[in-house]
């Protein structure tokens, strides 16, 4: 565990501050307003905006989001600071929703997911820190780690995807990498400027039938064993503020969710940053049917552990009252305001509370390695899906190349959800990237065939259809871009139908009337249910949306100058009806087979892809797996190696995936559970021997008693290239002798 950040000197510092703060000012520092509402008041003709400025010069403003740009963060920190003692001096902590990226848009978190690379992803949380803090942004809403399994879910695409272990490897290096500092941010260094939020505390990627917002139902168990992990790892790596989710726990709504903020949050894990509502969530309580009335709202968030107010002004309305009538101790509002003084202390706020000059400033151009970076996180999110007869890689000296598709010629989709302060400007579209990729002798054509959610059969769709057609008759290969737009996903974006929206399919089938080889490109914010694709297209790329580098990220791949090797980090299925569909489901007792299991009558129970799946352009062969003590003893690890060999005949990398199923435990156990993984490098023909060991992180269960236990017995392991294929070995804990 981490060594506390509230060092001595912070908490003096802090303690010293507060004692200087009236009650209004204390509720006032638990307050956060969006700067981006602004309504005005019917009644007084003021905007929301005059308001929070006349409330910041009394120090009645802890924080405001959604700014834009260093100038007016400037100056509403000169209201906070120098406002000749009616305030307080105490700086604003100044917010944004930097998902994955800021002017520099990197891929949507899902899509980096898939690079199996959380260093990468590190080091895009902290190039957007960076440029974010250039602008005078000191606390990023990031990373989003909520373990999401349902692909209608809008918010999937700002998800690290279905799986625990993996979510909680990205929630250490993100939070690591965004916490970014004058110590070139390890984030638990002497001086972060930058705070994280791992988001959202807690479950939110569970919402009932993919609806978002909609009620959490799970166990503790569920709770423990899946959604909770990243958060721990984002903890334990030194993360400053969580943010609580919208949804109900077991019933309680996160922010008045006492077990979630101040049991389990605190008291077992020992955070002692600072916890954020989401936005209005404590208004919701009312809505919820939790609190009669925003009164009882105030007390069961300020009760459960919700320190900061985000946008519903309900704290800085009711504490102070609420205090004076005894209904509430001053302590309890005490406590969370010293967290945000010692936050706001350990970010350097009050020695440094303007915005300075910065090479990340980014009015003009976009900083030349931050542009490098989203061009290699965008080559490493893509995951080969279908390759027939090798139709990828293509050859740059193809002569004639036909770009076809809606999204094709899209600079605003690319940048996906999320993306405020992106400009299409910056982005290069799959068009351009297939375009600057090609060879001079080339000819690169296009045609956008139909809209990506236009209602198929319209007169207009006609005449573009079949200018599209006569387009890719003269073409020697097809490029199609289909997939959603960026307002497809995210939040409030969920989905019922899988499929590819609008015209698209009828764009396919008509193009592959040509017979010409064709490649389809997916520029999605989530798994889409297409197993019909695959019939008409040769190969199938998953692109997401990959932010600025789209193009020649999608390019590099097409035609081999980056051999891909994303691997899914989210099941993707045969049709919606399958959903929820995840590699880690229970074998229960009677697994899919014939008549009278769990089985459908009219659809398969596997999957289009599983989870860990990815093609190459080289071929890779697993040796048999090695385990020095196939039998140890309890508290014993395993020992265990493979030999992984390139086959084919160019470098690739790839994703060596360690699975374990505890075979008799005293809890149903996954089928599969992921305990480890390592990207490697090899040339052609190179070999490497890759080594895990299996301690009690990869053995132990939560047993009935939800007490973690190794359990002696027979375990299988696999080791392989998806959570689908590999070999496997059987491994004994020995039960201690009598
Ligand atoms: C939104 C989102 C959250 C975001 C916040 C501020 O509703 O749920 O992820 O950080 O509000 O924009």
């Amino acid at each position: 565990m981490k060594k506390s950040w509230i060092t001595p000197e912070i908490r003096r510092k802090a303690q010293r501050i507060l004692s200087g703060l009236s009650l209004e000012q204390k509720a006032g520092q638990m307050t956060q307003y969006d700067w981006g509402f602004n309504p005005i008041n019917p009644d007084t003709g003021l905007s929301q905006r005059d308001m929070i400025c006349e409330q910041i010069a009394q120090g009645l403003v802890g924080s405001v989001f959604n700014l834009a740009g260093a100038e007016e963060a400037n100056r509403l920190q000169q209201l906070a600071v120098d406002n000749d003692g009616d305030g307080h001096g105490v700086p604003l902590l100044i917010g944004r929703d930097v998902i994955h990226g800021y002017r520099t848009v990197f891929p949507i978190p899902l899509a980096q997911a898939s690079a199996w690379n959380p260093a990468l992803a590190g080091a895009t949380a902290a190039a957007a820190s960076r440029e974010a803090l250039a602008d005078g942004v000191a606390w990023v809403f990031a990373p989003m780690i909520d373990v999401s399994r349902d692909p209608r879910w809008g918010r999937i695409a700002e998800s690290i995807g279905e799986d625990p272990l993996l979510a909680s490897a990205y929630a250490e290096a993100w939070v690591n990498g965004s916490q970014v500092g004058s110590d070139n941010g390890d984030g638990n260094g002497s001086s972060p400027e930058v705070a994280s939020c791992p988001k959202h505390y807690a479950g939110y990627g569970l919402a009932e039938a993919g609806r978002d917002y909609n009620t959490v139902d799970l166990s503790d168990r569920v709770l423990r064993e899946v959604i909770l992990p990243p958060f721990r790892k984002a903890v334990e790596a030194g993360a400053l503020t969580i943010m609580a989710s919208f949804n109900e726990v077991n019933g309680i709504p996160a922010c008045a969710n006492r077990y979630l903020l101040t049991t389990i949050l605190r008291e077992e894990w020992g955070f002692e940053g600072v916890v954020a509502s989401d936005y209005n969530a404590l208004q919701e309580l009312i809505t919820h049917g939790v609190a009669a009335d925003e009164e009882e709202a105030c007390l069961l968030s300020l009760r459960a552990g919700t320190d900061v107010d985000m946008a519903s002004g309900i704290y800085i309305r009711h504490l102070p009252r609420l205090v004076r009538e005894g209904k509430v101790p001053e302590s309890l509002v005490d406590e969370a305001v010293l967290r945000i003084l010692a936050l706001k202390l350990k970010l350097g706020l009050f020695e440094r509370p303007y915005v300075s000059p910065s090479e990340y400033a980014t009015d003009s151009s976009l900083p030349a390695e931050h542009i490098a970076l989203a061009r290699q996180a965008a080559r490493e999110s893509i995951v080969l899906l279908h390759n027939e007869g090798d139709v990828l890689p293509l050859s740059k000296t193809t002569s004639s190349i036909a770009v076809i598709g809606p999204l094709a010629d899209s600079f605003k989709d690319p940048l996906g959800c999320w993306a405020f302060d992106g400009r299409p400007d910056d982005v290069v579209s799959v068009l351009e990237g297939v375009r600057q990729a090609a060879a001079s002798t080339a000819v690169v054509s296009y045609a956008k065939g139909c809209e990506v959610d236009g209602v198929s059969g319209s007169g207009w769709e006609e005449s573009e259809l079949a200018v599209a057609l006569e387009v890719a008759g003269k073409a020697d290969v097809i490029v199609l871009a289909l997939g959603e737009t960026f307002e497809m996903s995210g939040e409030a974006r969920s989905r019922t139908n899988l499929d590819l929206p609008g015209g698209q399919r009828r764009l396919v089938e008509a193009v592959a009337q040509l017979g010409k080889p064709i490649v389809a490109v997916l520029l999605t914010g989530r798994p889409l249910a297409i197993p019909w694709l695959q019939d008409y297209a040769d190969a199938i790329v998953q692109a997401w949306h990959l932010g600025v580098q789209s193009g020649h990220g999608i390019a590099d791949v097409l035609f081999g100058d980056y051999n891909p090797s994303g691997r899914l980090t989210v099941t993707f299925p045969l049709n919606v009806g399958q959903v929820p569909i995840y590699y880690y489901r229970k074998k229960t007792g009677r697994p899919p087979g014939g008549v009278y299991t769990s089985y459908y009558l009219d659809s398969s129970t596997d999957p289009l892809y599983p989870f860990g799946f990815g093609l190459s352009y080289t071929s890779f062969h697993y040796g048999e797996i090695r385990c020095v003590n196939p039998q140890a003893a309890l508290g014993e690890s395993f020992d265990l190696s493979v030999e992984v060999s390139n086959t084919g005949s160019r470098e690739g990398e790839e994703v060596v995936q360690i699975y374990i199923r505890d075979e008799a435990a005293s809890v149903t156990q996954p089928l599969k559970k992921l305990v480890g993984f390592r990207k490697v490098k090899l040339g052609a023909g190179e070999s490497i021997v890759v080594a895990f060991t299996l301690g009690a992180d990869a053995l132990a269960i939560l047993d009935a008693d939800m007490n973690v236990t190794v359990e002696p017995g027979d375990f299988t392991v696999w080791i392989g290239p998806s959570s689908a294929e590999g070999e496997s070995v059987r491994l004994t804990v020995e039960a201690p002798a009598q």
